[in-house]
């Protein structure tokens, strides 16, 4: 089936989610055109497109549309409706850290609730009414049992990140309800790690890694002295935290299995969809997996338990499977090689 007759816009897709997703339709014939403000993206050489995009285009041999454009404009989100067709908008533009989002709480409710709602106005008034939403598994807050699955209670998050994340799906719900046109899916992200298999493209955080893969993968290539490990006296097999890791291509080929499902299958109103492994590893399993990986020692130290922090957090993917055929191919050995390759090939990230 080609897919060439649909127009996706994609948000933040300089991103690391984003440019493995724009990849990945691109490579499914979608029509992409990418917007972004590059407030976390590196720019490179080129005034005209950021450097990961421009490596997506070798890799695909395709050319992407980049346009500049902040979503909490609404006029520059006005301008590119005006000048496109799109069938279809996934969603990545947000600010992501936890800590971060505790000091600069405005900011992250500017960014990631009034940028939504700008561009959910934008594709009304363009009729637009096709989304896939970033969403995280931290809208299910402090689990009531594992595995999480889609109609577990959620909200009571813990930050505002967290909380951005659960209003904008509280949001799209009621706008589902006031209008049946409306098709939106919201994808709960587990852990997304990786890079793609190339070593071309992949996670390029700027100064220290809030997430444990790329810290691990920082510490291999000696940018960093060492790991710290948060609490080893949780209720899980060695004591420290677990998680369900996701490959960012699992991921990726997620949002293309979804936008096929909208176009296929034209479902409407609202519809949460988990994309995880259904699997969780313990902090010190991913740093025996990496140092397998890499052949390198990763040292690290136990400190105290960070606050906030679960102990254990893994997905129920059976709704991912049954709606959308997708389910996670990738594990945690291949989720190490990769990312040890583009560490390996990007010790700077794109930078280098
Ligand atoms: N990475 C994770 O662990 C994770 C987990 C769950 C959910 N998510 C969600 O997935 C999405 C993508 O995450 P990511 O890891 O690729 O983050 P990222 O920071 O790499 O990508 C986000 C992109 O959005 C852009 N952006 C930020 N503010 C913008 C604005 N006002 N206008 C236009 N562009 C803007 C940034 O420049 C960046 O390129 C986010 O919505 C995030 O909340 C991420």
């Amino acid at each position: 089936m080609g897919n060439d007759s649909w127009n996706v816009l994609v948000t933040g897709g300089a991103g690391y989610i984003g440019s493995h997703t724009v990849l990945e339709l691109v490579e499914a014939d979608f029509t992409v055109v990418v917007i972004d403000n590059l407030s976390n993206a590196y720019k490179g050489d080129s005034n005209v497109k950021p450097e990961c995009l421009l490596r997506v285009e070798k890799l695909t041999n395709n050319q992407i549309t980049f346009l500049p454009c902040d979503i909490t404009n609404i006029n520059e989100l006005r301008d590119v409706f005006k000048k496109n067709n799109f069938h279809c908008v996934i969603h990545f533009a947000a600010l992501k850290a936890v800590g971060e989002s505790c000091e600069k709480p405005l900011e992250y409710y500017k960014t990631n609730v009034s940028g939504t709602l700008n561009l959910l106005e934008a594709m009304k008034e363009y009729n637009v009414k096709n989304l896939i939403y970033s969403s995280s598994a931290t809208v299910y807050g402090i689990p009531e049992k594992l595995p999480l699955v889609e109609d577990m209670n959620t909200g009571n998050c813990t930050n505002p990140y967290g909380k951005t994340k659960y209003m904008v799906e509280e949001i799209l719900k009621d706008l589902c309800i006031s209008d049946k046109a409306w098709s939106v899916i919201s994808l709960r992200y587990f852990n997304p790690v990786g890079a793609h298999p190339s070593g071309q493209i992949g996670e390029d955080p700027n100064g220290i890694p809030n997430n444990l893969m790329p810290y691990i993968a920082q510490v291999s290539v000696g940018k960093r002295k060492m790991l710290n490990v948060y609490g080893n006296d949780y209720d899980t097999t060695d004591g420290t935290g677990v998680r369900d890791y996701i490959h960012i291509m699992d991921l990726a080929s997620g949002h293309v299995k979804a936008m096929i499902y909208q176009k296929t299958q034209c479902p409407t109103g609202f519809k949460a969809i988990n994309l995880g492994t259904g699997k969780g590893y313990s902090v010190i399993e991913v740093i025996r997996a990496f140092e397998n990986a890499s052949g390198r020692v990763i040292p690290y130290q136990i400190v105290e338990r960070r606050p906030g922090d679960i102990s254990a957090s893994y997905a129920d993917a059976s709704v991912a499977n049954k709606e959308l055929g997708w389910q996670a191919t990738k594990n945690i050995d291949d989720m190490c090689k990769d990312t040890w390759k583009w560490q390996q090939n990007n010790p700077n990230g794109y930078k280098s």
